[in-house]
């Protein structure tokens, strides 16, 4: 095994007039043809910039989203008009190409010269791209000169772009994105420095479970809200009405109450109708009654979680770690509290506390309540992938780089 190269490790001269692949992720909200969210778009423009500087001809290659099959709804095309906007003032022209494969897509990438950026049209069009196929992976390896992973987010994935392709190089480098996200999550994962506050919400509790079973040792409190906190209060005996409960993790957030009592705090109160499109909710506390959902914590636990968060952090020291909405904030009348995480979180921020946000949803969120990720230490490209790495699981797009 070999220590992963990064970009700088290299002579600027090494990378004149070389193909250089770089496995980005542009998995991002398109809404009516154009990109809504372009957080990771622009988390692989110093990557790019870098290449383009030092005379490199960049083939970027994505996903977008989990097509079955060829779906122009999922074509990379609107993304390939928002990363021309995003290169424009640096004069980076940007071409498309509309598959990934063919001898169109080798003609256009055998006619790139030095400084010139092509993005490939959605990889998941093939399903060899998921399967890893050998011949795909095969294919897409001899686009290029050098191998390059700057897609952290994608990087839990065993796919011919982020892991079969790999082999095939003799050069493999990791981009600034993912060497930052590494970086980052790392120290959240080994060290984080003390107090240590982790905010959890979102739906998903299996995903979660990895890295909480590793954070919670390390962890000062751990605020629980959003969908996943229903989990948790039915494992501790609270009705939880009609909402959202994942029945196979019971006994496993009883284990996680038992012996964490100390540090994991609960909602105490919550927003609760009938469905998500309400427009009208009732506040109650402790019990959800049934027929009822909860959809948000309500005021009493907002002001707890806050106070717990300013509590813990008020000497400007220490880490904060929020991942998930703590209610399903794309209906205004459940946003408040996600809102009100996400303004603790700036505050904490400028008081220079270290604060780092999972991505996803939770960057949505924050967004919503008017907070720029300027305003958080870092926000990662990652959803599945940061609470992966956080939980210690493999890596196979981050390993593979390893293998000299
Ligand atoms: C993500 O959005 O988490 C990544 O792009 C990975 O997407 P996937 O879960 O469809 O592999």
């Amino acid at each position: 095994m070999t220590p992963i190269k990064s970009l700088t490790d290299y002579e600027d001269s090494f990378y004149l007039n070389k193909k250089v692949f770089i496995r980005v992720d542009f998995n991002v909200k398109v809404k009516d043809g154009f990109v809504s969210e372009d957080y990771r778009i622009r988390s692989a423009m110093s990557t790019i910039e870098y290449l383009v500087k030092r005379g490199a001809r960049i083939i970027l290659a994505s996903h977008l989203d989990r097509p079955k099959g060829k779906d122009m709804r999922y074509s990379l095309l609107p993304v390939s008009a928002k990363l021309s906007e995003i290169l424009s003032p640096f004069n980076i022209p940007v071409s498309f190409s509309c598959d990934c494969m063919g001898i169109e897509t080798l003609s256009k990438i055998n006619s790139l010269n030095n400084g010139d950026v092509i993005l490939l049209e959605n990889l998941r069009f093939y399903p060899e791209e998921e399967n890893n196929d050998e011949e795909f992976s095969k294919k897409l390896a001899s686009y290029a000169d050098i191998y390059v992973n700057d897609a952290f987010s994608t990087s839990h994935r065993k796919h011919s772009s982020t892991y079969g392709a790999v082999k095939y190089f003799n050069t493999k480098i990791v981009g600034f994105n993912v060497a930052k996200e590494i970086e980052y999550l790392s120290s959240l994962r080994e060290n984080p420095s003390k107090p240590f506050t982790v905010v959890v919400g979102g739906v998903k509790i299996k995903d979660k479970i990895g890295a909480l079973n590793n954070l919670l040792p390390k962890a000062t409190k751990v605020l629980i809200g959003g969908a996943a906190s229903y989990t948790f209060l039915k494992a501790n005996g609270i009705s939880v009405g009609d909402s959202l409960v994942d029945d196979h993790y019971l006994s496993w957030a009883s284990k996680a109450l038992d012996k964490y009592s100390e540090k994991i705090i609960l909602p105490v109160d919550h927003k609760v109708a009938l469905s998500e499109n309400s427009t009208e909710y009732q506040l109650v506390r402790n019990h959800i009654p049934k027929n009822m959902k909860g959809f948000d914590i309500g005021e009493a636990t907002v002001h707890k979680f806050i106070h717990e968060i300013h509590n813990n952090n008020n000497t400007g020291l220490g880490t904060i770690f929020w991942n998930g909405p703590m209610g399903f904030f794309e209906n205004e009348l459940f946003s408040h509290s996600t809102k009100s995480i996400a303004m603790s979180m700036a505050l904490a921020f400028w008081r220079g506390v270290k604060t780092l946000v999972g991505g996803g949803d939770t960057l949505e969120a924050m967004k919503v309540a008017g907070v720029s990720e300027k305003e958080v230490t870092h926000v990662s490209t990652g959803g599945g992938a940061s609470l992966r790495f956080l939980a210690g699981d493999e890596m196979p797009g981050i390993d593979i780089l390893k293998n000299g």
